[in-house]
C-alpha cells in the first residue's frame, strides 16, 4: 500500500464533502450527525469528525476513514475508491500499482468502460434519429414518458449486423475488444456482428453512474424477449441491480427499497413517483445485491407476482435479506400481473392498494412455510435459517419469533439450531447468545480481562498519545497479553505527532483507534480526572508487572526445591520475602 498516496488523499479531501453526497449531515456541537448508511435506524447515530477524519457509528460501529467510507458506501475494492478519490483529488498514483497484472488488469476495465460510453452514445444516437422510429413508437404505446427515458439513458439498436461494431470501428476501436466487452458477438466461423439488433436498449450502470452492461427488449415478435450482455470484467450478474444509480438518492431518504424484477417495471415505478425502485437483472435476488441495498437503506420492499412461483419466489428473497439484518416487505400483486401493468392499468392508487395489503417479511415467511411445507421442510427451513445468521444477536431476536410463528417451542428450536451451528464456530469466538456452551464460556473469561487490561492501556495510550514515552518507560509491552495489543502498541509506539495514524492500520485496529479517539470527543477529561485515569493505568501496570514477578519467583522456586537446590532455594525465597516485604 502506498501510504503517501493515501495520506495525500486525505488530506486534500474532506471526509464530511464525501458523506454528505450519501447522508444528510447537520452540525452536532462541533461535529456533524447523520443517519448511519450502514444499518437500520431512524435516530442520526453516525458522527463525521472532520478535524481526525473519520467517521464512526454509535449504533453499528461502522467506522473509519473516507476511503474506508467510499468502498463501502459504493461496494469498491481498496484499490478502486482510492483510484476514484485520487482522481478527484488531482493526486497522481505514480508507482501505486507495482504489479504488472494489476496495472493491466486495470487498463482492460477502462477500455471496456470507454467502449461502454461509446456504445451508450450510439444507442442514444439511434433512438433520436430516423432508425429509431420503431422503438419510439414502442415506447409510446408502452406510455414510457420522455423524462424518463432521458432520466435512464434509453436506447435503439438498430436492425443492423455490423451497426454498432462498424460505429466501434470508426472510433478505432479492435473488434475483439468489443467481444471481449459483450458488446459485439463472435459466431463459430471468427465472424464478429453486433450482439443487440433490433432492440430498446436499457443502459445498466454502477453506482457512479459508469456503464457497465446493457438490456435489449425485442420491439418486434422474436426471441429472446430480453437480452442482456454476457459478463465481463467490468459486469458480473448478481452484483449489480438496475436503476439503483438513480434510485440511490431517494432511497437515501424514504430508507427503503421497491425491489421489482423487470426493468419495465423499474421505469414505470419512477415515472409513477415511486424513486426507490430498482430491479434485479435477469436473476434471483442474490446475497450480494442484499449487501449492497442493505448498505444503502434499511427496508426492502418485493414485489411479485401473487402466483405460486412468484410466492416461492418472495419466501426465497425475503429469507436472504432478513439474513442480512435488513427489514423487509412483501408486497404480491394480483396473479399474472407486474408492476407496470398495475400502474400503467390503475395508476398510483393501484399500486398503493398493493402496498397497503403488503406483509411483513418474516409473517410472510412463517406463513408460507405454515400453509404450504411439510412439518420436516420446516424444520429444515427454521435449523438453516438460524444456523445461516452469523450473528448471535440476531439469532436471539429471531429465535422466539420463529419458535412462536411455528408453534414449536424455543428449546425445541434452539437444538436443530445449535446442532448445525456448534461445529462452524472458532475456538476463540465466544458462544452464541442463544446457546451459551458452559465450558467455552469458562475457559474464556481470565483471557476476556487479560484482553480487557489490554484494551484500558491502549484506549489510554491512543486517547493521550503524549503519555506513550512514559508508558514505554514503564515496559507497557510486557503487561500486554494479546498479540492484538502488541502488534498496536508497538504502531503507536513509533507513531510521529501529526502523522495519519489511520494509515498503518489495519481495520481492526483502525475501529478501535478511532472509538477511543471519537470517546475522546464526546467525553474529554477534565485535568483531575485525567490524573486519576493515568494513576489507574500506572497503578495497573505495576500490579500486572509484580504479580508476573512474583509468579516466576514461586516458579522458580518449585524448581529448585524439585531439583533439591538448596541455596538456590533460599536465594529465592529470600527474594520472594523481601518483594513482598517491600511491597506491603
Ligand atoms: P418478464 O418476461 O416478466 O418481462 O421478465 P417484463 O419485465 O414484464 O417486460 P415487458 O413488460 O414484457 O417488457 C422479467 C425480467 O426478467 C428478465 C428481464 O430482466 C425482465 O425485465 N428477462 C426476461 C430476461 O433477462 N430475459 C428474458 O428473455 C426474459
Ligand atoms: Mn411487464
Amino acid at each position: 500500500m502506498d501510504r503517501s498516496a493515501v495520506e495525500a488523499v486525505k488530506a486534500r479531501i474532506n471526509i464530511a464533502d464525501i458523506i454528505r453526497r450519501y447522508v444528510d449531515l447537520k452540525p452536532v456541537s462541533g461535529r456533524w450527525m447523520g443517519a448511519c448508511p450502514f444499518h437500520q435506524e431512524t435516530k442520526p447515530s453516525m458522527s463525521v469528525n472532520e478535524d481526525e477524519g473519520f467517521f464512526y457509528c454509535f449504533g453499528c460501529q461502522a467506522s473509519g476513514d473516507v476511503i474506508d467510507f467510499y468502498m463501502r458506501i459504493n461496494g469498491l475494492e481498496f484499490r478502486d475508491a482510492l483510484e476514484q478519490l485520487a482522481t478527484e483529488a488531482g493526486v497522481e498514483l505514480k508507482g501505486y500499482r507495482q504489479n504488472q497484472q494489476d496495472v493491466e488488469r486495470s487498463r482492460r476495465k477502462k477500455l471496456l468502460m470507454e467502449m461502454h460510453d461509446e456504445a451508450q452514445h450510439f444507442f442514444r444516437n439511434c433512438l433520436g434519429h430516423a432508425v429509431g422510429q420503431p422503438a419510439r413508437d414502442y415506447l409510446k404505446r408502452r406510455g414510457t414518458s420522455p423524462e424518463i427515458i432521458e432520466r435512464f439513458g434509453l436506447g435503439y439498436s438498430p436492425d443492423d449486423w455490423h451497426g454498432l461494431d462498424n460505429f466501434l470501428k470508426g472510433r478505432g476501436r479492435m473488434p475483439e475488444d468489443g467481444v471481449e466487452a459483450g458488446l459485439l458477438s463472435k459466431n463459430q466461423k471468427g465472424n464478429i456482428y453486433d450482439r443487440f439488433r433490433g432492440r430498446l436498449i436499457f443502459p445498466i450502470k454502477n453506482l457512479s453512474g459508469r456503464v457497465i452492461a446493457f438490456g435489449g427488449r425485442i420491439i418486434t415478435d422474436g426471441e429472446p424477449k430480453y437480452l442482456n450482455s454476457s459478463d465481463s470484467p467490468i459486469y458480473k450478474k448478481g452484483e449489480h441491480l438496475y436503476g439503483l444509480d438513480v434510485a440511490r438518492r431517494s432511497m437515501n431518504r424514504t430508507r427503503r427499497a421497491l425491489l421489482t424484477e423487470g426493468y419495465m417495471d423499474v421505469l414505470s415505478l419512477h415515472q409513477f413517483g415511486y424513486e426507490d425502485a430498482c430491479g434485479v437483472l435477469g436473476t434471483a435476488l442474490t446475497t450480494d445485491q442484499v449487501k449492497r441495498l442493505a448498505g444503502l437503506c434499511n427496508r426492502v420492499d418485493l414485489v411479485f407476482d401473487g402466483d405460486g412461483a412468484g410466492r416461492k419466489a418472495a419466501l426465497k428473497s425475503s429469507r436472504m435479506i432478513l439474513l442480512q439484518g435488513a427489514k423487509c416487505r412483501v408486497v404480491l400483486l394480483p396473479e399474472g400481473k407486474d408492476v407496470d401493468d398495475v400502474l400503467q392499468e390503475h395508476g398510483r392508487d393501484g399500486f398503493e392498494q398493493c402496498l397497503d395489503n403488503a406483509r411483513d417479511g418474516l409473517d410472510f415467511c412463517l406463513k408460507t412455510l405454515r400453509d404450504d411445507f411439510s412439518p420436516r421442510e420446516i424444520m429444515d427451513w427454521a435449523g438453516s435459517f438460524l444456523s445461516e445468521l452469523k450473528d448471535p444477536a440476531l439469532a436471539a431476536f429471531f429465535l422466539p419469533r420463529l419458535a412462536g410463528g411455528l408453534g414449536l417451542s424455543e428449546a425445541e428450536l434452539r437444538r436443530t439450531f445449535t446442532g448445525d451451528r456448534a461445529p462452524a464456530r472458532g475456538r476463540n469466538e465466544p458462544a452464541p447468545a442463544a446457546s451459551p456452551a458452559p465450558s467455552a464460556v469458562r475457559k474464556a473469561a481470565p483471557r476476556e480481562k487479560e484482553s480487557r487490561n489490554d484494551r484500558t492501556y491502549l484506549t489510554f495510550c491512543i486517547k493521550y498519545p503524549e503519555y506513550i514515552p512514559y508508558l514505554e518507560g514503564q515496559e507497557m509491552h510486557s503487561v500486554l497479553s494479546t498479540e492484538w495489543a502488541r502488534a498496536l502498541w508497538e504502531k503507536l509506539r513509533v507513531m510521529q505527532p501529526g502523522e495519519d495514524a489511520l494509515s498503518r492500520l489495519n481495520p481492526e485496529e483502525k475501529s478501535f483507534f478511532i472509538q477511543c479517539r471519537n470517546q475522546l470527543a464526546e467525553n474529554p477529561l477534565n485535568g483531575q480526572e485525567l490524573q486519576q485515569e493515568w494513576s489507574f493505568i500506572c497503578n495497573s501496570i505495576y500490579e500486572t508487572r509484580k504479580k508476573a514477578y512474583l509468579r516466576y519467583l514461586r516458579e522458580n522456586i518449585r524448581l529448585a526445591q524439585e531439583q533439591g537446590d538448596r541455596a538456590l532455594l533460599e536465594q529465592y525465597q529470600r527474594a520472594y520475602q523481601e518483594f513482598l516485604g517491600r511491597n506491603q
